[in-house]
């Protein structure tokens, strides 16, 4: 359906032969070449061992030396810090440096020799290598054929590794496949990427898993069923908004992770207009859709056996005649009222109905929200850090780590009744989609949505639900120091789900 397919081909080999341009990670003040390497041209292994004898190549965390043999042969060597430094995001950064570094010259095929990694290390290298061999090119009709390179690499490993590694890797692709299904969702052209188109590319890609399934929810159903808040934010636009249930081992009983994702698949503001300048990025404004579209994706296909549910809240925000206007009051699924006092709020008003229905609909254990909700929280983290807030300390560490683990941070952000009270002092209605002056303005937006997050149980036993927020508007996309991604839309935290979610 896309460019993203199978991630490149990652192959295990016990043996010591070279196929194809030789990587070597290296680490600082310890550079040499393996012993065992089998198979190379003399003057190329003379060349290497003569680089590293004078110090010519010093392997700081991913930096890259291409050389080439006079008779044959080519070998990339590649930093991974310091021995101590080096754990399994050095590792993945190298790979992903790796591939990023690949050009002509290193032709198609590699063979990575790594010095005593262990499995972690070295699955998170292959990790890296398949993240960041990546493009949209999608849209590139007339390009050059001969210059699309299809990379494969192979790792040799000892014999007694081979089984767990080339499983490791197994996994590591299906997460893969997740990541760039997110990126390719993100990299589609608003004028392709719309509400239904986003409920069409599910519903095509269910057909491939027996435990999946997809249900749509269009537009005049929304209505019927008193979605306000996303009919209020889509019905200004040609192409209407629709909410996107993803169901992953439905026919199992108990709680289960539950994710909901912003999906406006373009945001000019509405009335309240957004300037020109870059307005074309607000394509990636369904990027929280996509994170979880993604993470299904990676559940699905590396066979996660329990019940995951995904709700994706789709809508085009424009201006128009039939556009809601500053000033509305609109009654969402909770019952609860909004006055709308800016149209570029947008993301909150349909995530109102998308959590509010994952908390009543389902038994959710805990609920996640995905959304490119607002530029404040790029003021505060820049690109470097999504924004995370929660209503129970506990989950903010659990998915704090798991962003740790896989090398996506997601910062503990703050949920206080200031905020909360800010956005619900509206003269008129029980909520007010902007805060009062425009500070905070991304704990304001947390505190709005956390109203719309029901309790479990009712009367004094009532509490509410778990629930977690990320703001990811700035690292969705434009993170340059991402190593994992040339350009466009990250894919960020579709990893650190499968991580939170699977445990592994
Ligand atoms: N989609 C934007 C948030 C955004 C801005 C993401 C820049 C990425 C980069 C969101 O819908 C929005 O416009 N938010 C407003 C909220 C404000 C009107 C309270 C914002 O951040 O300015
Ligand atoms: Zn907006
Ligand atoms: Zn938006």
């Amino acid at each position: 359906m896309e460019a993203y397919g199978e991630p490149m081909q990652v192959t295990i080999s016990s043996g010591n032969n070279i196929n194809g341009t030789l990587i070597l990670p290296l680490f600082e003040g310890e550079e040499a070449l393996p012993e065992i390497v089998e198979g190379i041209p003399t003057t190329l292994k003379s060349q290497v061992n003569r680089v590293l004898a004078d110090g010519d190549f010093k392997a700081k965390a991913n930096a890259t030396m291409t050389l080439v043999g006079t008779e044959g042969g080519k070998a990339m060597l590649v930093g991974l810090g310091t021995t101590h430094k080096a754990d399994a995001h050095a590792y993945r950064e190298a790979g992903a440096t790796v591939v990023a570094s690949c050009k002509k010259v290193h032709g198609s095929e590699m063979t990575v020799m790594f010095h005593d990694a262990d499995l972690a290390c070295m699955t998170s290298f292959a990790e890296g290598m398949m993240l960041r061999d990546y493009s949209y090119d999608l849209y590139k009709k007339k390009g050059d054929d001969d210059e699309t390179i299809t990379l494969s690499a192979r790792i040799n490993c000892n014999e007694g590794d081979t089984t767990a590694l080339s499983a490791a890797i197994d996994r590591a692709a299906s997460i893969v496949s997740g990541v760039h299904l997110s990126r390719d969702l993100g990299n589609c052209p608003p004028n392709d990427m719309y509400p239904m188109a986003f409920a069409q590319k599910a519903e095509l890609w269910a057909e491939q898993y027996e435990n999946v399934s997809v249900q749509v929810i269009d537009y005049e159903e929304a209505k019927r069923k008193g979605m306000g808040g996303l009919v209020a934010v889509g019905m200004g636009s040609s192409r209407k908004p629709c909410m996107v249930i993803f169901t992953l081992n439905g026919d199992q009983k108990g709680q289960h992770p539950m994710l909901v994702g912003k999906g406006i698949t373009f945001d000019t503001g509405g009335i309240s207009l957004k300037p020109g300048a870059n307005m074309d990025e607000m394509k990636y404004d369904m990027g929280g859709s996509a994170t979880v579209f993604g993470t299904m994706e990676a559940l699905a296909s590396s066979g996660y056996p329990h019940k995951v549910v995904a709700i994706t809240c789709m809508a085009e925000n424009m201006p128009a005649a039939n556009a809601q206007r500053p000033g509305d009051v609109i009654t969402t699924l909770s019952g609860k009222t909004i006055e709308v006092l800016n149209t570029d709020a947008e993301g909150r008003l349909v995530l109102s109905d998308g959590l509010w229905k994952a908390g009543t609909d389902y038994d959710p254990e805990y609920i996640v929200d995905f959304a490119t909700l607002t530029g404040a929280c790029v003021v505060a983290l820049g690109h470097e850090a999504t924004g995370l807030w929660s209503n129970d300390d506990d989950f903010r560490t659990r998915i704090h780590e798991a962003g740790n683990d896989v090398g996506e941070l997601a910062w503990p952000m703050p949920l206080l009744p200031a905020f909360e009270k800010e956005m619900t002092d509206s003269k008129i209605a029980d909520t007010r989609n902007l805060g009062a002056g425009r500070y905070g303005g991304a704990n304001t937006a947390a505190a709005f949505l956390k109203q719309f997050v029901p309790n479990r149980g009712e009367g004094d036993d009532a509490e509410q639900i778990t629930w977690a927020h990320m703001d990811i508007a700035g690292t969705y996309w434009g993170a340059k120091t991402n190593k994992m991604v040339g350009h466009g839309a990250t894919g960020i935290h579709v990893r650190t789900m499968v991580r939170l979610i699977t445990g592994e």
